[in-house]
């Protein structure tokens, strides 16, 4: 299995990924699980985060806070979206396991440094910011890490909270050139393509027939987004972003990408946090990261409840 570190800010669709990993452990191995502000502020996700872990049956799980705001910009969040604690939709019980009292920045930094150099994989869900803040802290750990699979941007798709930027990168900017710039193999499921990961009746029926707790979980959680996704775009079904990064560390033939020059946008107010992504090669900048833009959807809901019904 490849050795992750997860970053995010629950988050249904957070929450659907991390239960994702958990459920893995032939395919992922979770060293530990950061949480960031996003979503909703760090306190909310932290918490949010070890009441997932315990749902899922995986108490064990460490789980860390890291960053409160961006690195440079004021938080912005998504009560909008998530509901007010994140997590709304099912009735949840309060966490019973704690945070590790190491901050997670630190974490991530002594992973890297601890673990055999190009075993590590950071997957983030969220804002870039702990990441970037490991980076800058501690530029040594950036050749020792093995791949960043992130879920943020849009090329074809533009922008989910302004008309150009996806929320993700909207929120740290500055964060996320640091890591688009830092030379390590980078992996994005934009908007491209998790748009495509969309739920539909039959898929959170599928869910629901589980007949587990996790299972109903996952199927109130992807309920509750899909409201706020039909109101606002019209869509029928709901994206399940961040899943996206996890099934592609277990079902890569799933995607389909390409390899190109992605730079964001860190000074216009008008197209802040715009994944400036070179699709058709126009520039002779050089590639810097696969940016995936296809998904077989079904596949991708097969494997989901599969993976789900073993929790
Ligand atoms: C991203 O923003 C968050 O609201 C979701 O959890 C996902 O990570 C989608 O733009
Ligand atoms: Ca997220």
């Amino acid at each position: 299995p490849r050795k992750i570190i997860i970053d995010t800010d629950p988050g249904q669709d957070d929450a659907v990924a991390i239960m994702l990993a958990l459920a893995s452990p032939e395919d992922v191995e979770v060293l530990g699980i950061v949480a960031v502000a996003g979503n909703v502020p760090l306190a909310l996700t932290a918490r949010n985060t070890l009441i997932i872990c315990e749902l899922a049956g995986k108490p064990e799980t460490r789980v860390f806070a890291g960053c409160d705001r961006p690195l440079l910009r004021p938080l912005v969040t998504a009560e909008a979206v998530h509901g007010v604690t994140g997590l709304d939709g099912p009735v949840l019980p309060e966490p019973t396991i704690a945070l590790q009292d190491q901050h997670g920045v630190d974490f991530i930094i002594d992973t890297l440094r601890n673990e055999p150099s190009q075993t590590v994989t950071l997957c983030a869900l969220g804002p870039l910011t702990n990441l970037a803040t490991a980076m800058q802290r501690a530029p040594d750990i950036i050749p020792r890490l093995q791949q960043i699979i992130l879920m943020g941007g849009a090329y074809f798709e533009q922008g989910n909270v302004t008309p150009v930027a996806e929320f993700n990168i909207y929120v740290d900017p500055q964060a996320a050139d640091i890591v688009f710039k830092s030379g390590v193999s980078i992996v994005v499921m934009p908007l491209d393509v998790t748009h495509k990961a969309l739920t539909t009746p039959a898929r959170i029926a599928a869910f629901r027939a589980l007949n587990t707790e996790p299972g109903r979980l996952v199927a109130e959680w992807t309920d509750f987004f899909e409201r706020f996704d039909k109101q606002k775009y019209g869509s029928e079904g709901a994206p399940l972003h961040d899943p996206c990064v996890i099934a592609w560390l277990i079902r890569p033939e799933l995607f389909e990408g390409r390899h190109i020059n992605v730079e964001i946008e860190t000074t216009s107010e008008l197209t802040m946090g715009m994944t400036v992504a070179d699709w058709w090669r126009v520039t002779d900048r050089k590639p810097n990261a696969l940016f995936v833009g296809s998904l077989d959807a079904d596949g991708f809901f097969t494997l989901l409840a599969e993976r789900i019904g073993r929790l």
